[in-house]
């Protein structure tokens, strides 16, 4: 058994204020050089879509396309804790999310699995639980519900969104999810949420008092085809990738990723 990062370190590193570094991740050569970087935490994430396969946003990625890269991840990863995305409409019941998150840890090799959604999601992380397939939440900007939104916005900034949106972290909490990830919400509900709950939140667009932080892995070397404003180009003024991970990795665990430039209020 390799010596993989495991939930309870998670936890533990947020009990003793150790923040946590999160990267996406999509083949084995990447997966190998952050890991020896140090990041804890690789997300084989739906973006593929974007990133990879060009597409305008992530509706189009399935689940075989995650088991595919995350096959590849789990390969390059010793330390990282790997963790699987759902793809869009792979988790409208639980017996179909079942059947799907098993495979992304039996076929991909994952450690965990994440799905969007708040209250309409605790149902499925209940019965993801029930089985002992480890859960990340996602809040906040839900890159799949972008029809629904009309775009990439922020979200939570009208007090009723806001709290509701903690009361779908307890709740996911509660039905047994074991990490959180916060995208695009203002620094100030990121820090709330992150005190509320006991379970580690990994924020991107969400402030620096999150647990730890996650960005695209295109995005910090620069070589996207956007540039949102919630990520930090690490090559700039560096010579190689390992070097631009080195500080990103040094940037998120010494708090100084984000800044307020990459936050919102
Ligand atoms: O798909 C993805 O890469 C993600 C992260 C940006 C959190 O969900």
């Amino acid at each position: 058994m390799k010596n993989k990062r495991t939930v309870q370190q998670l936890l533990k590193m947020k009990q003793e204020g150790e923040k946590i570094a999160c990267l996406t991740a999509y083949d084995a050569s990447f997966a190998r050089l952050l890991d020896d970087a140090g990041v804890d935490l690789l997300l084989v994430g739906d973006s593929l879509g974007m990133v990879l396969h060009g597409r305008e946003n992530t509706l189009e990625v399935t689940v075989n396309d995650i088991i595919y890269h995350t096959r590849q991840v789990s390969r390059g990863a010793t330390r990282a804790m790997v963790v699987a995305d759902m793809p869009f409409m792979s988790y409208t019941t639980p017996a179909q999310a079942l059947g799907n998150a098993a495979r992304m840890l039996s076929e991909g090799g994952a450690q965990m699995v994440k799905l969007e959604g708040g209250e309409n999601a605790v149902e499925i992380v209940r019965h993801l639980s029930r089985f002992d397939i480890p859960v990340c939440g996602h809040l906040g900007l839900k890159p799949q519900s972008v029809n629904k939104y009309g775009g990439y916005r922020v979200q939570g900034r009208e007090q009723e969104d806001a709290e509701q949106m903690v009361q779908d972290a307890v709740a996911l909490q509660e039905a047994g999810a074991m990490l959180l990830v916060l995208e695009c919400i203002p620094a100030r509900l990121a820090a709330e949420i992150s005190r509320t709950i006991t379970i580690p939140t990994i924020g991107i667009g969400a402030g620096v008092e999150c647990d730890g932080q996650i960005l695209v892995l295109y995005d910090i070397l620069g070589i996207s085809m956007r540039s949102p404003h919630l990520a930090r180009d690490f090559m700039e003024g560096r010579g190689t990738i390992r070097a631009a991970v080195d500080a990103y990795v040094a940037a998120v665990k010494n708090g100084t990723f984000p800044g307020a430039e990459n936050s919102f209020d």
